[in-house]
């Protein structure tokens, strides 16, 4: 398992934890991943929902939260610190802003295409890495700020179907688990970038992630090209992650049948535990929503059946009966919590494992 770089960064193992909002991947587990040599992720997304007055300034309320998120990271690691922003967020703009002018080492960007650099990148030294789901859409953002600003992304996240949290697939794919194999997507990705590469003269990172639960996972994609891994669920139930115990446990009481595919008001299907609210979701039932303030910028928040930031604040409280929890496809597989540095060394395990057999059967 070799060190990596992003431009400058240079990052000590090739595993990056996926941010994961409501609250489960904040300074804590951030920092934590960070001091084994990985990149920790604070996610932003509804980071200010237990700020006071959120409701009513919720904005300001976001942007004080991940200043503070940013600065205890920092105050506890030397590593490499990331934030994860969601462009579908109606303060997105504000958010990169905040974390580009805190220093983070790296943005990474999910839900939509960011064709747009973000004003203040060039001014400072945060690497800016959107995510995707297919060579197309990397395809798209990279060409189209090779025209417009004379340079691409530092590094590109390809995001496969088993994913936790909202997924860039279709919902019948899904449920028909018929889409096509985060392997194959990965190494048409790598071949894509690859053309920026020579044009640029520079190593674009390919990440890839969903899916991607054990050591062995990450040294098999990492033979079609892929430069790092990006690894959300594993992370979920470790000492360090920054939600409740009941969120944790709700992850190692789960079954696979019980990781099911609902629609997101976000306007993506999302994969969740089972739990009654959930039956009610897919039974069509509506849950009242009183938005202050839309959220995401796609929510048609006065008809959608219930509120997605709501649900999902409530299931890191550890409030099931009015939340649930995202998880990917591998949520069952966790069957104790641990720490963060145990999780590193089992991966190492085997990595190293997969990568002996791989050889012999080489032979
Ligand atoms: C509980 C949870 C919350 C998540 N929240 C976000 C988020 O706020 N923003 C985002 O871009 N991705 C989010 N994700 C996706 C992760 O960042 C990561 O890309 C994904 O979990 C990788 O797949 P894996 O879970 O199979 O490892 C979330 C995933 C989980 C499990």
């Amino acid at each position: 398992m070799n060190s990596f770089k992003i431009k400058d960064l240079e990052v000590k193992l090739p595993i990056i934890q996926g941010g994961m909002g409501i609250g489960v991947s904040l300074s804590g587990l951030a920092s934590t991943v960070a001091n084994e040599g990985g990149i920790g992720v604070i996610a932003a997304v509804g980071i200010g929902m237990k700020e006071p007055d959120y409701k009513k300034h919720v904005e300001a309320a976001n942007k004080i939260a991940l200043k503070k998120e940013i600065i205890k990271a920092r105050s506890k690691t030397n590593g490499a610190i990331g934030v994860n922003i969601l462009l579908a967020l109606t303060d997105y703009d504000s958010l990169v802003n905040v974390a580009i002018e805190e220093g983070v080492d790296i943005v990474f960007v999910g839900a939509g295409l960011p064709l747009q650099m973000p004003a203040n990148l060039e001014k400072y030294n945060t690497k800016f890495a959107p995510k995707i789901s297919s060579p197309r859409a990397a395809k798209i953002i990279f060409n189209h700020w090779a025209e417009k600003y004379n340079r691409v992304p530092d590094a590109v996240v390809v995001e496969g179907s088993m994913c936790g949290g909202h997924v860039g697939f279709k919902k019948v794919d899904l449920i028909n688990r018929s889409a096509r194999p985060l392997i194959d997507i990965a190494a048409e990705v790598v071949r894509e970038i690859d053309h920026f590469q020579q044009k640029f003269g520079i190593a674009i990172p390919v990440i890839a992630g969903g899916g991607i639960y054990t050591g062995s996972d990450m040294y098999k994609i990492m033979q079609v090209g892929v430069t790092a891994v990006k690894m959300g669920t594993r992370f979920v139930t470790t000492h360090e992650s920054d939600v409740s115990i009941d969120f944790k446990q709700n992850y190692i009481n789960c079954k696979e049948e019980d990781i099911v595919i609902i629609d997101s008001p976000l306007g993506l299907p999302g994969r969740v535990i089972r739990n009654a609210f959930v039956d009610e979701i897919l039974a069509g039932k509506q849950r009242p929503v009183n938005c202050q303030w839309r959220c995401i910028k796609s929510c048609d928040f006065r008809n959608v059946p219930f509120c997605i930031a709501e649900a999902l604040l409530n299931s890191t409280k550890g409030d099931f009966e009015n939340g649930f929890s995202f998880a990917g496809s591998n949520a069952y597989r966790a069957k104790e919590i641990i720490s963060v540095h145990e999780t590193f060394e089992q991966i190492k395990q085997e990595y190293y494992q997969e990568k002996l057999f791989s050889e012999s059967k080489a032979i």
